[in-house]
């Protein structure tokens, strides 16, 4: 039996896991000791690991190969019986979240800093599932915390390196380590929630697809279910070989960064359907030939049509969406006499809704959709679960968008980001708005009246758990809406995130480009917060 190595070590400052787990740059990740430390607290906050599996796998960016390997040594150092990684250390987070279930596991890591860009100079993470497949909650995060700031030795052990690059079973010292395929768990899961003979026949049948994958972690999925299972052509899964630079692109899977894709969609020589995921699998783009399909009306349309694949045949339990997160799908929910919670941002906030059984479907405006076959949001599932509806409605992608519109009226949406703003001008701009709120119903900006003004406050309806300061919310009196809030996933300086929606009734008008249909909120928001004033700038660096 190898000896195991008690390393001396110190609490490292600034190690506190988010709503995402934590993520540094990479030169940060791969100083010495630092993810060792990480890993420690982590391993402490879960206790004594004797008789406990856990999961491991991540996206591929660089670092994750090394990182997976000190991480196996670590855990078999700290006692842990056996550890499942997923072949090459890829696991999508879907996927790994779907592992952690069906094993039973106690938790899992995964590896990735989701749809930051990747490389020796931009952005690694790491984070800590728990038993059911979920992002840890608060209490756990906070236990990691805690243990980085107290820590003084990690554990490791003087093993070679494992070999990741086929399936099988090892030992590293008395743990032993099953390398599995990421995909096939994955995809049995994926048969049982959709017709895929549907979805087979509509590919036979000429109907023509794009998936880009970003060069990142999608790609072996996208190839094996989309190209494999179903049919399609393989030119229709592009960038799928998950690269550790991701192609020195963004994997983040929106009009901005997914702009090769938004031109192939708009153009002459378009499919009929188009879709990105971003670096770790859980976030989703849809688009149509021509048309771009935001985030909050995806899950709408999803809500209301999911019933047409065998998986959610029976009907949805109820939906659950992020404040910021249009209220599309509520509409859809009250026709259907189903709840509808509004969550703050973060995926950890759908765990105990979907674990009691209360919401079925669950969705972020950040590209994130979901349902409770798993506990993290799935790009894969949201494109599988499109098709299947497409199959069923034969419909073009435009036509289902505007038949819902025609439904349920149409909630132009758009996010502005103002990226890397001073930190502390962020924070005055936020803490004035708060300070303001009571004062500003019945003000009037830009035309426009505000109704309600508030500090959005959640109370899970499961545990009693409450978190306070999720984001500012003001309600106008034409039922319009904006919402301000500081991301919590940002690696460099502020990201202030400006949240726009309007309510529009009459199939008439839903024709309008969206900046303009929002033009007077944006202007109201400007003059109710002072954004160009605080920020110093006059556009946001993002729109989607
Ligand atoms: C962002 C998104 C949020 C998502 C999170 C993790 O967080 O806005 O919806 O859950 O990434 O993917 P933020 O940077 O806004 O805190
Ligand atoms: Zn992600």
């Amino acid at each position: 039996m190898q000896t195991v190595t008690l390393v001396p070590t110190k609490p490292i400052a600034g190690q506190k896991p988010g709503t995402s787990g934590l993520r540094k740059k990479t030169k940060v990740f791969s100083e010495p000791g630092f993810l060792e430390n990480f890993t420690q607290a982590t391993f402490n906050a879960i206790g004594d690991l004797n008789g406990k599996t856990l999961v491991l796998g991540g996206d591929g960016r660089f670092f994750n190969d090394t990182a997976a390997q000190t991480i196996i040594r670590m855990a078999a150092a700290n006692g842990l019986s056996r550890m499942v990684v997923g072949q090459n250390a890829l696991l999508s987070t879907p996927a790994a979240s779907n592992l952690i279930r069906n094993l039973k596991a106690d938790g899992g890591i995964i590896l990735s800093a989701s749809h930051n860009p990747g490389g020796p100079d931009e952005d690694f993470g790491m984070k800590y599932n728990v038993a059911n497949g979920g992002p840890a909650p608060e209490a756990v995060t906070e236990r990691i915390y805690a243990q980085t700031q107290i820590i003084e030795t990690y554990r490791t052990m003087d093993t070679p390196d494992i070999d990741l690059s086929g399936i099988g079973d090892f030992e590293v010292g008395d743990m032993a380590v099953s390398v599995v395929d990421p995909i096939a768990e994955y995809l049995a899961l994926m048969r049982t929630l959709f017709d895929f003979d549907a979805i087979r026949t509509m590919l036979s049948d000429g109907f023509s697809l794009c998936f880009d994958a970003m060069h990142a972690v999608t790609g072996p999925y996208a190839k094996a279910i989309l190209v494999d299972e179903l049919g399609a052509p393989a030119h229709s899964v592009r960038n799928a070989i998950p690269l550790p630079d991701f192609g020195g692109g963004h994997p983040d899977p929106n009009p901005v960064w997914a702009k090769e894709l938004m031109n192939l969609m708009s153009g002459a020589s378009a499919p009929d359907f188009g879709a990105a995921s971003d670096g770790d699998g859980d976030r989703n783009m849809i688009l149509g030939r021509g048309i771009y399909v935001t985030p909050s009306d995806s899950l709408a349309v999803l809500a209301a049509n999911a019933h047409l694949a065998p998986g959610y045949a029976g009907g949805l339990a109820g939906v659950a969406r992020s404040m910021p997160t249009s209220r599309a799908v509520d509409a859809v929910a009250a026709n259907l006499g189903i709840e509808a919670y509004e969550t703050p941002t973060g995926w950890k906030f759908f765990g105990n809704l979907l674990d009691a059984g209360k919401a079925t479907l669950c969705g972020e405006e950040s590209a994130g959709t979901g349902s409770d076959h798993v506990r993290e949001k799935d790009g894969v599932w949201a494109v599988l679960l499109w098709l299947n509806i497409l199959a069923v409605r034969k419909l073009s992608v435009a036509d289902i968008l505007r038949d819902h519109w025609r439904q349920f009226g149409r909630h132009y949406y758009s996010r502005h980001d103002y990226e890397g703003v001073d930190t502390d001008r962020a924070n005055a701009m936020i803490t004035a708005l708060r300070d303001r709120l009571p004062a500003l119903a019945g003000q009037a900006a830009a035309g426009m009246v505000v109704s309600v003004a508030d500090d959005f406050c959640y109370t899970d309806p499961i545990d009693g758990s409450v978190s306070n300061n999720q984001g500012v919310r003001i309600l106008f009196a034409n039922g319009s809406r904006v919402v301000f809030r500081l991301s919590g996933t940002g690696t460099v300086g502020a990201t202030l995130r400006v949240y726009l929606e309007h309510f529009e009734p009459d199939p008439e008008n839903h024709d309008q480009d969206p900046q303009s249909a929002l033009a007077p909120i944006i202007a109201a928001a400007d003059e109710l917060a002072g954004i160009a004033e605080y920020t110093g700038r006059s556009a946001p660096d993002v729109r989607t």
